[in-house]
């Protein structure tokens, strides 16, 4: 413990040194992979191949990563470096992205085909390798088409000794909500860019609490698959006393929940990595890609429902057999016995998500003046063979795989194809805003990679972005943040981590219609960062058709 300490205090001195030295004008460091000596190294290996499974008790062929469904935890500590080994048995190439992780120093191990990397090939093998200079609620995924929906994902949680509320909770609990389709994504998604679907994006059959939940398969349709009604749900054992910080990820393609435990409150203290003041809730509404971390005491002995229910006002179809109300169980006595709990009465807004004003950062921060600003607007539009398709700033992101943008960088490109809808950000530290217009009837989920933003405002329909009534004084951070339907939101981050990052609806299915940007930091500065050969190697090695 004591060595420890020293180890780290001799770390900070060299580490301060190394700061005043190369990188006197950088506010934050760019670390090259693997500089940083303090921390384990933790290896994951992960092989992924498909496999026929039963979540909710309908049988369907899913991804699997070791076998297993949802894909296995990575966890590890502040300051530790992440190995995820890769082994690619699929017939189709494949990649996997840290959610919220900020790759600074590696942004080529971030995971997104023709943004930051080739694809893995089928039956290839490739390594991600990179240090975590952060903590908090996580996820990982693939980022290659439409694979996650289909499973290809999983809990990253980095813990933090020093977190302020470590001493406010006993054990911690890990909870994924997602959306589940009975079909493949692949017909789906063909289904969705035809002029048949009119845009109504395909609706799940069912969500599912840490990978499951039960259906009624008098509505799976007959003769399609194996199908078992009251398949067991996910149980949380609860010990009068205890104070559990439970992690909430919504692992979704599609649906927000409004996330509840009966007879239960919950109290706020972490979004997306930053920690929060207390803020205590019944209901917390959720998006894609988002995560809460909620302390809640076992100070009410009995059976309850966990609840999540999914937000079908923000579906344009929803599937017959849908039952939106996904549920779990919480027992004080080990009992699988349904509940007879009620729910919280308030009255929550379906389609709206949680209001970010109402959390404040636990630390007071100094939000820099922004010296950049990009207005993005939000559209949808059908195309001369009547599919629809989604735009920012009137364009429509489609993916070069073959050759991602940062090979670009690397190659010294500096003109980028309209279609890749690249924000170029060449100055180190500038402080860059996004305005979001919507103009859509539908919320949308916006995500970061490689940073966190400051929410500093939103409005819904009829509201204006008003550059004086932005919160600059306590805003939150995190990296996936809504914007309200035909509404707006004002992100600010700062732009100190040179790489190319994703920034894109985090509904899957707008991402294959095209709600994709991308912003190119500092090129410069990205060539001065040496990618790994295996790296590099992806993008000659052969790949199946997508
Ligand atoms: Cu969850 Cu572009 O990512």
């Amino acid at each position: 413990m004591l060595s420890r300490k020293i180890l780290t205090q001799a770390f900070i001195l060299i580490y301060s040194f190394c700061l005043i030295l190369p990188n006197s004008s950088l506010s934050s460091p760019i670390l090259s992979s693997n500089q940083n000596p303090t921390g384990n190294e933790k290896v994951f290996n992960f092989t992924i191949n498909k496999g026929s499974y039963a979540p909710d008790g309908f049988e369907r062929n899913v991804y699997l990563i070791n076998g297993q469904f949802p894909g296995p935890t990575i966890e590890c500590d502040k300051g530790d470096t992440i190995v995820i080994n890769v082994i690619n048995e699929l017939d189709e190439d494949t990649t996997i992205h840290s959610h919220g992780i900020s790759q600074r120093g590696n942004p080529w191990y971030d995971g997104v085909p023709g943004q930051s990397q080739c694809g893995i090939p089928s039956n290839g093998t490739f390594t991600y390798k990179f240090q975590v200079d952060q903590s908090g609620t996580y996820w990982y995924h693939s980022h290659l088409k439409t694979q996650y929906i289909d499973g290809l994902s999983g809990p990253l949680i980095i813990h933090d000794p020093d977190d302020p509320y470590i001493k406010d909770y006993d054990e911690e609990i890990i909870v994924t909500l997602q959306d589940w389709y009975h079909n493949d994504s692949k017909p789906l998604l063909a289904y969705y860019l035809s002029p048949e679907s009119h845009g109504k994006e395909p609706s799940p059959d069912n969500g599912l609490i840490n990978g499951k939940n039960s259906y009624n398969c008098s509505f799976a349709p007959p003769g399609s698959s194996n199908c078992v009604s009251n398949a067991t749900l996910s149980q949380f054992n609860f010990v009068q006393g205890k104070r559990y910080r439970i992690r909430i990820i919504n692992n979704s393609a599609f649906s927000a929940f409004v996330f509840s435990i009966d007879g239960h409150l919950m109290n706020i203290i972490e979004v997306e990595g930053m920690i929060t003041q207390n803020h205590t809730v019944h209901q917390l509404p959720i998006n894609v890609g988002q995560r809460y971390s909620v302390i809640v005491t076992a100070d009410n002995p009995g059976q309850f429902w966990m609840r999540a229910e999914m937000e079908i006002d923000c579906y344009t179809y929803k599937s017959p057999g849908l039952n939106p109300l996904i549920k779990a169980i919480v027992t004080y006595n080990n009992s699988t016995d349904p509940p007879s709990s009620t729910a919280w009465n308030d009255s929550v807004a379906n389609c709206v998500d949680f209001n970010a004003s109402d959390l404040k950062p636990y630390n007071t921060q100094n939000v820099p003046d922004a010296n950049l600003n990009f207005t993005i607007t939000i559209e949808f539009y059908k195309d001369k063979d009547n599919i629809t398709l989604g735009t920012l700033n009137n364009s429509t992101y489609v993916i070069d795989v073959k050759y991602p943008t940062i090979n670009k960088v690397y190659d010294n490109v500096t003109q980028f194809a309209a279609d890749q809808n690249v924000f170029l950000i060449e100055k180190n530290n500038t402080v860059v805003d996004i305005i979001l217009l919507n103009y859509l009837t539908l919320e949308h989920p916006f995500h970061l990679h490689g940073h966190v933003f400051w929410v500093l405002g939103s409005g819904g329909s009829g509201t204006k972005p008003d550059y004086n009534k932005l919160n600059t004084k306590d805003p939150i951070q995190r990296d996936t943040a809504t914007v309200p339907a035909l509404g707006w939101t004002v992100l600010r981050f700062v732009s100190n981590n040179p790489g190319v990052w994703g920034f894109h609806c985090h509904i899957e299915w707008h991402v294959e219609v095209g709600l994709v940007a991308q912003f190119v930091t500092q090129p410069d500065l990205v060539r001065q960062l040496t990618p790994p050969n295996d790296w590099k190697a992806l993008c000659s090695q052969k790949h199946n058709k997508l």
